[in-house]
């Protein structure tokens, strides 16, 4: 049977106090509402349907680039009246999956099993036993353990609240049957809402088995409705990744003080020291070190390099055996070839660096293609703004960058050439050459220091 899910996504998520429609919040990198749909798009449904509705079309302009169905929920009267929006696009011969925009880290193996028992004509329900289930909908089971019906925290009494096994929301069954029931949701509760969770009741008057299927750990089906469940969403994120990466063999110093918001690939024998953000597509070689609070973004490292501490990388592709840091920047679109060092307090931006070049301290390279075995010495800068447009500065193979050079683009120097220390450099600099722009040193022999007036 074709699968349909509906993600409903359309509240607004008042507890989280925030201008950003919730399913908009970040979470590892990402928005809640695309762990959602990766999710449901690992179960290869033909059609994934996002309810919106809080917040006019920020969701949908927003993440434009998801391959689903969007469909508008102008007033937000409920989860029941939210799916049967979504449901007027899903014909009787689906198998329909509902999740929640806010319920992000449920896994594709758990969706799974809710499908298949849908297939066989159930009503499945996705539930949890939770340690403190205030505020969820709770399940009403019968003396034999079935199913009957689930109440929502607010209409529930005082016996059915101290009830464990909680609804996480999240069902499947098959369109047919939903589309009949969902016409008969009535809004009869305190919250005055069309509840989906009514569904179930209907389920078991009709005599459709409602199986309660349950999530493997709490941490899956737990819901973000406020900040700190935000903050305890990002923990089991953070942990769900740390244990793979460590699966894989990477040595994690503290598996509990690295945070990947995308995706990071590493070779063998990668160590990552404590408190490193990872952002975007990050690829590590084999026997790569990364130091301590260190952010990279975006970066390819090659085999044997070693980023230092407190190192900011992004956008850069990175050679084997490099060393960079600490304290370094590289900027986007930056290119460090083989052995080349780029130390303490240097920024690198829109450049390239040849195979065994080495800054080593206090510079700035901006805009700069520099050769092979090339030294720029310490307080190096590239003047590369005039103040209204960019210019380039290329050193050659070999050459020598006195300390305290100011290289003012566009200029050239050429291979083999050095520069002496503290010269600013306007013209092109000959190769093999010694160049230098530096007053003339004097010795005053007889001057003497002033004396205190007494
Ligand atoms: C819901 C369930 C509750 C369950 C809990 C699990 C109902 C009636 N209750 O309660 O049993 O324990 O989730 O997290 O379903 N939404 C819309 N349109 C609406 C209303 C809601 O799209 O008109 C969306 C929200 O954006 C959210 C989801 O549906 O993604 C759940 O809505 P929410 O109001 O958070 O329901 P809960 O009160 O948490
Ligand atoms: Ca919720």
């Amino acid at each position: 049977m074709p699968l349909s899910v509906i993600i409903l996504a359309a509240g607004q998520g008042k507890r989280m106090h925030s201008d950003l429609p919730k399913v908009l919040q970040p979470l590892g990198g990402m928005t809640l509402l695309e762990h959602v749909v990766h999710a449901a798009a690992a179960l290869k449904p033909a059609h994934i349907h996002v309810v919106y509705g809080h917040g006019g079309d920020q969701v949908p302009a927003t993440l434009g680039h998801l391959h689903v169905h969007w469909v508008q929920q102008s007033e937000q009267l409920g989860t029941g009246h939210a799916a049967m929006q979504a449901m007027q696009h899903i014909s009787d011969d689906h198998v329909v999956l509902v999740l929640y925009g806010d319920v992000p880290l449920v896994r594709s193996t758990t969706l799974q099993k809710l499908t298949d028992s849908a297939a066989h004509g159930e009503l499945a329900v996705l539930t949890a036993l939770v340690a403190d289930p205030s505020g969820y909908g709770r399940m009403l089971r019968d003396a034999e353990g079935q199913v009957q019906r689930i109440v929502e925290h607010k209409d529930a009494g005082a016996a059915e609240r101290r009830i464990t096994e909680i609804n996480t929301g999240l069902m499947a069954c098959k369109a047919s049957l939903l589309h009949r029931w969902l016409k008969e949701v009535r809004n009869h509760n305190t919250q005055k809402e069309y509840y989906l969770t009514d569904v179930v009741a209907m389920a078991v008057t009709e005599g459709v088995l409602v199986h309660g299927v349950t999530a493997a750990e709490e941490s899956e089906v737990a819901g973000v409705n406020d900040r700190k469940q935000l903050a305890a969403a990002e923990a089991t994120l953070r942990q769900r990744i740390a244990d793979a990466l460590m699966q894989q063999g990477v040595t994690l110093r503290d598996a509990a003080r690295i945070d990947v918001r995308g995706q990071l690939s590493c070779g063998r024998d990668v160590v990552i020291d404590v408190n490193c953000v990872f952002e975007g597509e990050v690829k590590l070689g084999s026997r790569v070190h990364i130091g301590p609070n260190t952010v990279i973004r975006d970066c390819e490292i090659g085999d044997d390099s070693e980023v230092f501490a407190h190192s900011v990388l992004d956008g850069a592709r990175i050679g084997a055996r490099v060393r960079i840091g600490p304290f370094a920047r590289i900027r986007p679109e930056s290119e460090l070839g083989d052995e080349t060092h780029v130390g303490n307090f240097v920024e690198v931006k829109q450049s390239r660096l040849g195979k065994h070049s080495k800054a080593n301290h206090l510079t700035y390279l901006g805009d700069a293609e520099i050769g092979s075995e090339v030294n720029v010495g310490a307080g190096t800068i590239t003047c590369n703004y005039d103040g209204v447009n960019k210019h380039r500065t290329v050193i050659g193979d070999g050459a020598f960058i006195g300390s305290n050079t100011a290289l003012v683009a566009p200029v050239t120097v050429g291979a083999g050439a050095t520069i002496g220390a503290g010269s600013v450099i306007t013209r092109d600099a000959p190769a093999e050459a010694l160049t230098l722009e530096r007053a003339e040193q004097k010795t005053v022999k007889d001057w003497k220091r002033p004396q205190k007036k007494s």
